[in-house]
């Protein structure tokens, strides 16, 4: 009569059982998968636990404390923004520097922005001259906030470069 043989190959009726080698290895080879799984269900996990609004700037920063952004006139590039903020007499306005198109970063140029990905052109006020882009670039809200502070709201914007100015 064949001895009984189990998922692991062996004997139950044994008193000193063996496992033997091709089972060691497939038990080997399952507990791998097992914690390759666990691995990617906790890397997903930590994603759900630590949200992607962590790594997007927030939609409202602030520009400073008044006196140290009205004080000095000229346009100047925001990287981490992604804006343009022009300050004269006083004044101040922030600009989008995403362009319309697939949202490369433009550059400034003696006529206005152009952007370096595939060509789009805009004069000084953001408005589209030529490329692929299809609209204008925007200004965004500028307001005092309760801190005292000049702050942006990128989520509220207006195409009239007048408007955009925020005056104190
Ligand atoms: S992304 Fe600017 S022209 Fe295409």
């Amino acid at each position: 009569m064949p001895k009984y043989r189990n998922s692991l190959n062996v004997d139950p009726n044994d008193k000193d059982p063996m496992i033997s080698r091709r089972s060691f290895l497939a038990l080997v080879g399952v507990g791998a998968c097992l914690l390759g799984a666990a691995q990617m269900v906790n890397v997903s996990f930590l994603g759900f636990l630590y949200p992607n609004a962590m790594k997007v700037p927030p939609s409202v920063f602030s520009l400073g404390r008044p006196e140290e952004v009205l004080g000095r006139d000229g346009k100047v590039f925001n990287p981490k923004q992604k804006v343009f903020i022009e300050t004269l007499s006083g004044k101040v306005r922030v600009q989008t520097a995403v362009c319309t198109h697939l949202g490369c970063t433009v550059n400034m140029v003696e006529t206005g922005y152009a952007c370096p990905c595939h060509g789009s052109t805009y004069d000084r006020h953001g408005r589209n001259t030529g490329g692929p882009a299809p609209s204008p670039l925007v200004y965004f809200h500028v307001f005092k906030g309760a801190s005292g502070d000049i702050m942006v709201d990128k989520s509220k914007t207006t195409l009239d470069w007048e408007e955009a100015w925020y005056t104190g």
